[in-house]
Protein backbone atom coordinates (compact mmCIF):
# COMPACT_ATOMS: atom_id res chain seq x y z
CA UNK A 1 0.00 0.00 0.00
CA UNK A 2 1.34 3.66 -0.72
CA UNK A 3 1.68 6.67 1.75
CA UNK A 4 -0.95 8.13 0.70
CA UNK A 5 -3.68 5.22 0.73
CA UNK A 6 -2.33 4.28 3.98
CA UNK A 7 -2.76 7.86 5.37
CA UNK A 8 -6.23 7.77 4.30
CA UNK A 9 -7.42 4.81 5.50
CA UNK A 10 -5.96 6.37 9.04
CA UNK A 11 -7.82 9.30 8.46
CA UNK A 12 -11.07 7.56 7.87
CA UNK A 13 -10.98 5.80 11.25
CA UNK A 14 -10.05 8.96 13.09
CA UNK A 15 -11.41 9.70 16.40
CA UNK A 16 -9.11 12.71 17.47
CA UNK A 17 -12.18 15.29 17.59
CA UNK A 18 -16.08 15.31 19.20
CA UNK A 19 -16.99 15.46 15.64
CA UNK A 20 -16.35 11.94 15.43
CA UNK A 21 -19.65 11.27 17.31
CA UNK A 22 -21.85 12.49 14.35
CA UNK A 23 -20.39 12.26 11.46
CA UNK A 24 -21.99 9.86 8.75
CA UNK A 25 -18.10 9.66 6.50
CA UNK A 26 -14.78 11.11 7.00
CA UNK A 27 -14.31 13.22 3.84
CA UNK A 28 -10.64 12.65 2.82
CA UNK A 29 -10.48 14.24 -0.36
CA UNK A 30 -10.85 13.33 -3.88
CA UNK A 31 -8.74 13.55 -7.62
CA UNK A 32 -5.05 12.91 -8.39
CA UNK A 33 -2.86 11.98 -5.51
CA UNK A 34 0.36 13.35 -7.00
CA UNK A 35 -1.54 16.49 -8.43
CA UNK A 36 0.18 19.70 -8.74
CA UNK A 37 -2.26 21.86 -7.86
CA UNK A 38 -4.56 21.50 -3.86
CA UNK A 39 -7.47 22.96 -3.30
CA UNK A 40 -8.28 23.34 0.14
CA UNK A 41 -12.39 24.61 1.31
CA UNK A 42 -13.96 24.47 5.02
CA UNK A 43 -15.56 21.67 6.12
CA UNK A 44 -17.85 18.80 4.71
CA UNK A 45 -21.64 19.98 4.47
CA UNK A 46 -24.58 17.61 4.81
CA UNK A 47 -23.99 15.97 0.98
CA UNK A 48 -20.85 15.95 1.54
CA UNK A 49 -21.24 13.99 4.73
CA UNK A 50 -23.62 11.98 2.91
CA UNK A 51 -21.17 10.85 -0.02
CA UNK A 52 -18.04 11.12 1.60
CA UNK A 53 -16.62 13.96 -0.75
CA UNK A 54 -15.93 16.90 -1.17
CA UNK A 55 -17.89 19.97 -2.63
CA UNK A 56 -20.54 17.57 -4.04
CA UNK A 57 -23.08 19.82 -3.13
CA UNK A 58 -24.69 23.38 -4.55
CA UNK A 59 -21.58 25.07 -3.81
CA UNK A 60 -19.29 22.36 -5.38
CA UNK A 61 -21.36 21.97 -8.68
CA UNK A 62 -20.58 26.02 -9.08
CA UNK A 63 -17.46 25.07 -7.95
CA UNK A 64 -17.16 22.29 -10.57
CA UNK A 65 -18.14 24.87 -13.33
CA UNK A 66 -15.59 26.98 -12.31
CA UNK A 67 -12.99 24.38 -13.14
CA UNK A 68 -14.61 23.27 -16.57
CA UNK A 69 -14.11 27.23 -17.09
CA UNK A 70 -10.05 26.83 -17.47
CA UNK A 71 -10.30 23.72 -18.64
CA UNK A 72 -10.00 21.49 -15.42
CA UNK A 73 -11.66 18.25 -14.16
CA UNK A 74 -11.17 17.08 -10.40
CA UNK A 75 -9.15 14.28 -11.77
CA UNK A 76 -6.60 16.65 -12.31
CA UNK A 77 -5.74 18.25 -9.27
CA UNK A 78 -6.74 17.21 -5.61
CA UNK A 79 -9.81 18.36 -2.97
CA UNK A 80 -10.09 18.47 0.42
CA UNK A 81 -11.24 20.46 3.56
CA UNK A 82 -9.12 21.72 6.43
CA UNK A 83 -11.43 19.76 8.82
CA UNK A 84 -12.31 16.53 7.04
CA UNK A 85 -15.63 15.42 9.33
CA UNK A 86 -18.74 17.56 9.08
CA UNK A 87 -19.88 20.03 12.24
CA UNK A 88 -23.26 19.30 12.55
CA UNK A 89 -25.64 21.97 11.37
CA UNK A 90 -22.57 23.39 9.38
CA UNK A 91 -21.62 25.32 12.16
CA UNK A 92 -18.10 26.66 12.15
CA UNK A 93 -15.24 24.44 13.03
CA UNK A 94 -14.37 24.90 16.73
CA UNK A 95 -10.90 25.81 17.42
CA UNK A 96 -10.39 22.61 19.39
CA UNK A 97 -11.69 20.54 16.34
CA UNK A 98 -9.51 22.82 13.07
CA UNK A 99 -6.56 22.09 15.69
CA UNK A 100 -7.05 17.99 15.93
CA UNK A 101 -7.96 17.79 11.97
CA UNK A 102 -4.42 19.48 10.90
CA UNK A 103 -2.30 16.83 11.21
CA UNK A 104 -4.21 15.10 8.59
CA UNK A 105 -3.89 17.77 5.99
CA UNK A 106 -0.44 18.63 6.71
CA UNK A 107 0.03 15.47 6.24
CA UNK A 108 -1.36 15.43 2.41
CA UNK A 109 0.29 18.66 1.98
CA UNK A 110 3.59 16.95 2.62
CA UNK A 111 3.02 13.61 0.45
CA UNK A 112 1.33 16.29 -2.23
CA UNK A 113 3.96 18.40 -2.53
CA UNK A 114 1.77 20.67 -4.55
CA UNK A 115 3.08 23.50 -6.64
CA UNK A 116 0.06 25.60 -6.54
CA UNK A 117 -2.49 25.80 -3.27
CA UNK A 118 -5.89 27.44 -3.90
CA UNK A 119 -7.47 28.27 -0.17
CA UNK A 120 -11.22 28.55 -0.91
CA UNK A 121 -12.56 31.17 1.99
CA UNK A 122 -11.51 32.85 4.84
CA UNK A 123 -11.25 29.69 7.12
CA UNK A 124 -8.41 27.85 4.79
CA UNK A 125 -6.95 30.91 3.94
CA UNK A 126 -6.38 31.95 7.55
CA UNK A 127 -4.99 28.78 7.75
CA UNK A 128 -2.64 28.13 5.38
CA UNK A 129 -1.45 31.63 4.09
CA UNK A 130 -1.92 34.37 6.89
CA UNK A 131 -4.03 34.31 10.02
CA UNK A 132 -5.05 37.78 8.82
CA UNK A 133 -5.67 37.03 5.38
CA UNK A 134 -8.32 38.80 4.01
CA UNK A 135 -10.46 37.21 0.90
CA UNK A 136 -12.21 40.51 0.49
CA UNK A 137 -9.03 42.59 -0.20
CA UNK A 138 -6.79 39.42 -1.09
CA UNK A 139 -8.38 37.69 -3.24
CA UNK A 140 -6.36 36.29 -6.29
CA UNK A 141 -3.38 37.44 -5.56
CA UNK A 142 -0.25 34.71 -5.84
CA UNK A 143 1.49 34.52 -2.59
CA UNK A 144 5.16 32.87 -2.66
CA UNK A 145 5.97 30.96 0.72
CA UNK A 146 8.84 28.27 0.75
CA UNK A 147 8.58 27.60 -3.00
CA UNK A 148 5.21 26.60 -3.61
CA UNK A 149 2.67 29.72 -4.86
CA UNK A 150 -0.89 30.30 -2.73
CA UNK A 151 -3.77 31.64 -3.81
CA UNK A 152 -7.12 32.80 -1.71
CA UNK A 153 -10.46 33.26 -3.50
CA UNK A 154 -14.01 33.24 -2.56
CA UNK A 155 -15.80 30.26 -0.66
CA UNK A 156 -17.90 28.78 -3.64
CA UNK A 157 -20.96 29.00 -1.18
CA UNK A 158 -20.02 32.52 -0.72
CA UNK A 159 -20.62 33.12 -4.23
CA UNK A 160 -23.89 31.62 -4.20
CA UNK A 161 -24.82 34.03 -1.43
CA UNK A 162 -23.24 36.91 -3.00
CA UNK A 163 -23.16 36.42 -7.08
CA UNK A 164 -22.23 39.71 -7.15
CA UNK A 165 -18.69 38.43 -6.44
CA UNK A 166 -18.65 35.99 -9.31
CA UNK A 167 -17.09 38.23 -11.74
CA UNK A 168 -14.18 38.85 -9.37
CA UNK A 169 -13.87 35.07 -8.63
CA UNK A 170 -13.81 33.94 -12.43
CA UNK A 171 -10.84 36.57 -12.88
CA UNK A 172 -9.61 34.96 -10.50
CA UNK A 173 -9.75 31.08 -11.59
CA UNK A 174 -8.09 32.63 -14.87
CA UNK A 175 -5.10 33.86 -12.76
CA UNK A 176 -4.97 30.19 -11.15
CA UNK A 177 -5.26 28.98 -15.37
CA UNK A 178 -2.37 31.09 -16.27
CA UNK A 179 -0.21 30.24 -12.88
CA UNK A 180 -0.77 26.86 -13.62
CA UNK A 181 0.20 26.93 -17.38
CA UNK A 182 3.48 28.94 -16.20
CA UNK A 183 4.83 26.37 -13.49
CA UNK A 184 2.95 23.18 -13.47
CA UNK A 185 4.26 20.20 -15.46
CA UNK A 186 1.46 18.02 -16.03
CA UNK A 187 -1.76 19.19 -14.99
CA UNK A 188 -3.19 20.39 -18.50
CA UNK A 189 -1.50 17.23 -19.97
CA UNK A 190 -3.36 14.22 -19.29
N1 LIG B 1 -17.96 23.59 1.70
C1 LIG B 1 -16.69 23.26 1.99
O1 LIG B 1 -15.91 24.08 2.48
N2 LIG B 1 -16.29 22.03 1.72
C2 LIG B 1 -17.08 21.10 1.18
O2 LIG B 1 -16.60 19.99 0.97
C3 LIG B 1 -18.40 21.47 0.88
C4 LIG B 1 -18.83 22.72 1.15
FE1 LIG C 1 -10.46 13.28 13.11
FE2 LIG C 1 -10.60 15.57 11.75
FE3 LIG C 1 -12.72 14.00 11.88
FE4 LIG C 1 -11.94 15.33 14.05
S1 LIG C 1 -12.69 16.25 12.13
S2 LIG C 1 -12.52 13.16 13.96
S3 LIG C 1 -9.72 15.28 13.81
S4 LIG C 1 -10.78 13.50 10.90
Amino acid sequence: MDQWEQLRQQCMSCRACGLADTRTNVVFGVGDPRAEVLLVGEAPGASEDRQGEPFVGAAGKLLDDMLAMIGLRRQQIYITNSVKCRPPQNRDPLPAESEACMPWLREQFRLLHPKIVVCLGRVAAQRMIRQDFSVTREHGQIIEKGGILFMGTFHPAALLRQPQNKPEAFADFTVLRDTIAAVCEHTYHK
